[in-house]
């Protein structure tokens, strides 16, 4: 079984990639469950297809496992979905050196290091992803957040799990168009820093949208070894590299914001295009050749992904869409800094980057193809 090793110092720990660890939960957490009561996060998808799993694995070994499942979406990470959840946690008595398992996907997992990160100053938790994204991305590294009014993950705090078991038996249960949705965060990591890996995404990507099991265990590896690689060398985003995996995300969260976080374009989606701009973007910055980002605009159509804007029937031009990146996060005393390419595996931070230029690049964008 493929086991990652995220290394900070004095925060180790291991993120293990295989087959039926839900059903061996209680020899693979071990030690980390001191009490016969195991505190469990979850929402209503996931727990209506793995609760048994897991409630059987730890009764087996005389655990009682406690439920608190939330509604599915992106509503429980809300400062209603962390007061019920602290409350709960209060309630079932946590201590500071207990685990708290969060089961689910990103949603669920940023909820449950939040709340584990202000419990009592802050408790333990496991993180055991169940959706292609949290696997590879968002179980891994200790970003934990709630949304606000405000915008999303504006409230949060660096929190590492004490361990992440991502079991690829989960993926099978997961909504077709969420596993593209994780799909575009892998192939992020060939893109962004890794063409021996973006040449395999785009000989085996499709497969791992096809449930091909062996498909997604080197897929999610490689992904989480990326991420562990990031976050050991940059763990609180304080030097531009973990910066590098917002990689298609101002693009992105510009086509979310006009589309209005809705169904219509999923996060994972937008992420793919975005990716597709910043590629021919830097196209004609001339960083990269239009060879390249072709090749980046078909590896991610093959996945079945988004990766055209002008097929999204948004009734907006460049400028309107430039607007919102106004509000992005990432903006930096004035600035927005994008993530652009030098080469398919060579992303890189360019401050440089004037919005009205990237306003008439969309403009093309959207007329062009
Ligand atoms: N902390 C980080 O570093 C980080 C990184 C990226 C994204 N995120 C966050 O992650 C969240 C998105 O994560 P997500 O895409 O996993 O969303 P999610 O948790 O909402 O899961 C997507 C959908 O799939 C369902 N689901 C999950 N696993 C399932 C399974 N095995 N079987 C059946 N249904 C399943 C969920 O109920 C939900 O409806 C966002 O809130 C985002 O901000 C955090």
């Amino acid at each position: 079984m493929p086991v990652i090793p995220v290394d900070l110092a004095g925060r180790s720990y291991e993120v293990r990639v295989g087959s039926a660890l839900l059903a061996d939960l209680p020899k693979q957490c071990g030690a980390l469950l001191r009490k016969r009561r195991v505190p469990i996060v979850s929402d209503e998808n996931v727990a209506a297809s793995w609760r048994s799993i897991l409630q059987q694995s730890l009764e087996s070994e005389g655990f009682e496992p406690q439920w608190l499942i939330h509604p599915p979406g992106e509503g429980a990470k809300s400062w209603r979905g962390l007061e019920k959840t602290m409350d709960w946690l209060l309630e079932q008595e946590v201590e500071r050196g207990d685990h708290i398992l969060a089961l689910g996907g990103g949603v669920i997992g940023d909820l449950t290091g939040f709340a584990a990160a202000i419990l009592k100053r802050g408790c333990g938790f496991v993180q055991l992803p169940t959706s292609l994204l949290a696997q590879v991305d968002s179980s891994v590294g200790g970003k934990t957040a709630i949304n606000t009014a405000a915008g999303k993950n504006l409230v949060g705090a660096f929190h590492q799990p004490a361990l992440v078991l991502a079991d690829l038996d989960t993926l099978a249960t997961l909504p077709v168009r969420e596993l593209r949705c994780g799909y575009a965060e892998v192939i992020k990591y060939g893109i962004l820093g890794d063409r021996a890996f973006f040449d395999w995404c785009e000989d085996q990507g499709a497969k791992v949208v096809a449930g091909d099991r062996a498909a997604q265990e080197y897929a999610v590896t490689e992904s989480v070894k990326a991420k562990a690689r990031i976050v050991a060398e940059d763990e609180r985003e304080t030097t531009g590299t973990r910066a590098l995996l917002n990689l298609g995300h101002t693009f992105g969260h510009a086509l979310e914001a006009e589309t209005g976080f809705s169904d219509k374009l999923l996060h994972g989606e937008a992420v793919a295009l975005g990716m597709v701009l910043a590629a021919r973007y830097s196209a004609r910055r001339g960083t990269i050749s239009d060879d390249d980002a072709a090749r980046v605009t078909a590896a991610i159509d093959a996945s079945g992904l988004p990766s055209e804007i002008s097929a999204l029937g948004m009734d907006a031009d460049g400028p309107k869409l430039a607007a919102h990146m106004l509000h992005d996060k990432k903006m930096d005393a004035g600035t927005l800094p994008f993530i652009l390419l030098r080469g398919i595996g060579e992303a890189f931070l360019d401050k440089e980057v004037a919005l009205d230029d990237v306003a008439a690049f969309l403009d093309e964008e959207l007329q062009a193809h």
